[in-house]
């Protein structure tokens, strides 16, 4: 869906709802005391052991200029459609070089990129280089004593060679190098040059780009320029440290991908094609990313799976099903048949042996071990397409359904809306995108789902305040939805809020609120980020049958316990201006000990947010508190999302 009709969709809701909110949601009186009763020895049902996840694709550019690690932007030089020139180049004007570049779409390093962009230098010098400047993702993070890796593809044109390539990091506002290499004269032929460079004393910047340069006259090609900065786990093409360790931070069990819109496409052409996201990075297209940039697939299938291992996440894998985002569908039989094969293989490739066809290639990837996988989703939110061809009993969903059914029997398989016949999903995906009114309105509303049909994944959600990223009036209602979620998690085994990542330089994104910002040197968590690690952190195995009774209606709980550990999980979100005064009743129990810890999320104003400049206005506080017992009094803080950890027998 696009951003402009999702947010035409719930402004639309919003707008009916506000009214209706005013009224409802009027704030507790500081006067009213509220009783929390919790019967320890009640569990209720399991919390799903899957239930905070994380929902990912190429949006705001989330992984180029974000989690991938890669610092050079465009690096294959030209579009893979149109062959149109990616203008983030440019050529060092101010070099007296007599630079030109110009594209080769006869020759290139690959089957994939058979094109290459030609350098010419009609009158380089050692004393006058000439060459071509990358910006990289808005500047390029440089840090003292920091060991990069360089590479890219060379090949001599004609018989003038312009020599060796030099690359460097340069400092825009003083035009210092801060590191250096040289790759040597190319050969006759394509190869991958590759190199180490490291910087000195340099102070951390990011107002830096990178150049390539000659020092003689003559031509030369080239493509698939790269270079990388110290990655997660040390790992070649990895990703990004600070990113990775913010979402270990959220404990995630599990990870959608690759979409979202990405894997639909904005049309037919632009499908989440796997096969092209493979193999040696050379061997990569790139194709269009329906947020409007060319997507280098640098994170491709199999580093959407290393990136599960990692984080010892589940891949929830949504394959493509035939629905573009211009509303154009592949109609069911057999046109869709070689997409369905295509569902087929991918999955081989996640899950066979090596001594399957595409096992095998996993295998030739690097990684011959096949990943678990258990859920399979079919498509990305099909009630968008009007024609029904997703939801009737041969539809779309069906003909994928029985094929993976077949050759999967153990699967589960994922619909994105209800649909008709026999061929019936195991789940559905919904997707929340609210208003703070609307989530706070609609905090129970599992509460009332029927438990007969499908269990549910809420596979995007998100409550639309704060840009670029959710302020803390969106965290109050976001953690109001998650009681609902935790509470429910009989039915909902899975969310993930969406979307997670957007780098804020406002040229980089497309939708409005996200969970997690950055820029090319810093990033930061939302208050929505801190509610959500608070939540995944103290998550019990068990929902523990708990009544609140006399609060405002602004106020909302979820109780888990953990038995193996005997601890009880109490989170109360109070998203009203007021204190909310409450007595605890912990029955059940035979002990429960004085000595706890409140983790506390709160701000003055629901207005409040952290950004790159002021990463920690809103994060937790945690206390080690000795005031609990089997009955406890406090008051929750006007705007505040706590969690009392109490030790119980
Ligand atoms: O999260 C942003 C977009 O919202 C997703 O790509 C799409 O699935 C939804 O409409």
């Amino acid at each position: 869906m696009s951003f402009r009709a999702s947010l035409s969709a719930f402004l639309t809701a919003a707008a009916m709802l506000t009214a209706v909110a005013v009224l409802i949601c009027a704030p507790a009186s500081a006067r009213d005391r509220a009783e929390l009763t919790v019967q320890y020895d009640h569990p209720v049902h399991a919390v799903s052991p899957t239930l905070y996840g994380l929902m990912t694709e190429e949006i705001n550019h989330s992984y180029d200029g974000g989690l991938y690690g890669e610092l050079i932007r465009d690096r294959v030089f030209f579009r893979r459609e149109s062959r149109k020139f990616l203008k983030i180049w440019s050529v060092d004007q101010n070099a007296a070089g007599g630079i030109s570049i110009s594209i080769d779409n006869r020759t290139g390093p690959s089957r994939a990129l058979p094109y290459s962009l030609e350098l010419t230098a009609a009158h380089a010098s050692p004393k006058d280089p000439g060459g071509i400047d990358n910006p990289g993702y808005w500047g390029v993070p440089v840090w003292p004593h920091t060991t990069y890796r360089a590479s890219i593809y060379l090949r001599a044109k004609g018989a003038r060679s312009p020599g060796p390539v030099t690359m460097t990091i340069v400092n825009s506002a003083s035009g210092k190098v801060l590191a250096r290499t040289v790759f040597p004269a190319a050969g006759p032929k394509w190869r991958r040059y590759t190199a180490t460079m490291r910087t000195g004393d340099a102070a951390t910047s990011s107002d830096n780009f990178v150049r390539l340069t000659v020092s003689h006259p003559g031509s030369v090609l080239m493509n698939v320029v790269s270079l990388f900065p110290p990655t997660y786990d040390n790992q070649p093409n990895g990703l990004r440290i600070d990113l990775m360790d913010k979402l270990a931070a959220l404990h995630p069990k599990f990870l959608r991908f690759p979409g979202g819109n990405f894997l639909e496409g904005k049309t037919p052409a632009d499908w989440y094609d796997w096969k092209l996201t493979i193999g040696p990075i050379v061997d990569r297209p790139t194709h269009p990313s329906p947020w409007g940039y060319e997507s280098s697939d640098g994170i491709g299938l199999l580093e959407y799976l290393k990136w599960c291992q990692d984080l010892h996440m589940q891949p929830l894998l949504a394959v493509y099903a035939g629905y573009s985002l211009d509303g154009q569908h592949i109609r069911p039989g057999p046109t869709l048949r070689p997409y369905v094969k295509a569902a087929l293989e991918e999955i081989q490739y996640v899950t066979g042996a090596t001594t399957t066809k595409w096992g095998a290639v996993r295998a030739r990837d690097g990684h011959p071990a096949p990943f678990a996988l258990h859920y399979v989703e079919i498509g990305n939110e099909d009630f968008f397409d009007r024609s029904g061809s997703y939801s009737g009993s041969n539809g779309r969903f069906a003909q994928f359904a029985r094929a993976i059914r077949k050759a999967y029997p153990k699967l589960k398989i994922v619909a994105t809306m209800p649909v008709k016949g026999d061929v019936q999903p195991n789940l559905i995906d919904e997707h929340f995108y609210r208003t703070p009114q609307q989530f706070l309105h609609e905090a129970n509303y599992f509460d009332h789902v029927s438990r007969k049909g499908p269990k549910i994944i809420v596979g995007e959600w998100a409550t639309l305040e704060g840009t670029p990223t959710a302020d803390f009036g969106a965290a109050l209602a976001d953690a109001a939805w998650m009681t609902g979620l935790e509470r429910n998690s009989d039915l909902v085994v899975m969310a993930s809020y969406a979307p997670l990542f957007v780098n804020v330089n406002p040229l980089a994104s497309q939708w409005p609120t996200n969970l997690i910002g950055y820029d090319a040197l810093h990033s930061y968590g939302s208050p929505s980020y801190y509610a959500q690690v608070m939540f995944s952190s103290h998550l019990g195995n068990q929902v523990v049958a708990a009544r609140l009774a006399g609060a405002g209606p602004l106020c909302f709980e979820s109780v888990t316990r953990n038995a193996a550990t005997d601890t009880l999980f109490i989170k109360i979100v109070n998203a009203a201006p007021l204190p909310q005064p409450l007595t605890l009743h912990i029955e059940g129990a035979a002990a429960v000990a004085r000595r706890g810890t409140l983790v506390t999320l709160s701000a003055k104003s629901t207005h409040a947010t952290n950004s790159i400049r002021h990463p920690r206005r809103v994060i937790p506080h945690s206390a080690t508190v000795n005031w609990l017992g089997p009955q406890v009094r406090h008051t929750f803080p006007p705007y505040s999302i706590s969690v009392l950890v109490m030790h119980v027998h």
